[in-house]
């Protein structure tokens, strides 16, 4: 069992992490998305699978565009809702970031046609859009990250690690972002928050 501090509405408060596989976590703007985004993506590492569920709207590519910051990506990230598939680089070694919107994939022959299995099983990182269209075709082992719209400015983070990777990532992630909230200086955004202990009581 760890202890995290997190921020709510203003006041720091210590709380003990009882699930280790999840952390939850509420933005109040988009610029906090991105710079929470931005942790996770420092952190990513070859064959990582993320997946971004959420509603049109919700934020999977504001966080994204944060990931691809973190993680170095050239060119920088923006939607592949067109394209469906954006390879990225970056200057420090070989690694490819795929950032793939699934919103228009409809199982597992569609994902195929977009090469989506030479993804998956190569070292390169994925970053998924509307992966529960292709749930079927996703590996076991990942890390699956809800985004709620809480109405205005508000969205909520739910995140799932699935696979001792991704414990692990996510405890980093913890860490990380944690730390981070000591200096955000947006007192209307929530802090990070880690709602692990509600789900156990
Ligand atoms: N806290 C917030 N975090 C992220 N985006 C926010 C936030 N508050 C407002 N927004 C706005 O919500 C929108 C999110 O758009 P974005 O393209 O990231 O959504 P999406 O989930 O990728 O949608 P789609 O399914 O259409 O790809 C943007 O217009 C952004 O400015
Ligand atoms: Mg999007």
């Amino acid at each position: 069992m760890g202890i995290i501090v997190g921020v709510n509405e203003g006041r720091e408060t210590a709380m003990s992490v009882h699930r280790q596989d999840q952390l939850e976590f509420t933005s109040g703007s988009p610029q906090h998305t991105e710079s929470l985004g931005r942790l996770l993506g420092q952190l990513l590492q070859a064959g990582d699978v993320i997946c971004l569920s959420g509603d049109l709207g919700a934020g999977k590519t504001v966080y994204s565009r944060g990931i691809g910051a973190g993680w170095g990506a050239e060119p920088p990230l923006t939607s592949p809702t067109y394209n469906l598939v954006h390879e990225h680089r970056r200057a420090v070694d070989d690694s490819r970031l795929f950032h793939i919107d699934c919103y228009r994939v409809n199982g597992p022959g569609d994902a195929d046609s977009i090469g989506l299995d030479d993804i998956l099983d190569s070292t390169a990182t994925a970053l998924l859009e509307w992966p529960e269209r292709i749930q079927t075709v996703l590996p076991s082992a990942r890390l699956w990250i809800d985004i709620l719209d809480g109405g205005g400015s508000q969205r909520h983070f739910v995140c799932q690690a699935c696979g001792d990777r991704y414990v692990t990532l996510l405890a980093r992630y913890r860490q990380l972002a944690g730390r981070s909230h000591h200096d955000h200086v947006d007192s209307r955004s929530r802090g990070l928050m880690d709602y692990s202990k509600k789900s156990q009581s």
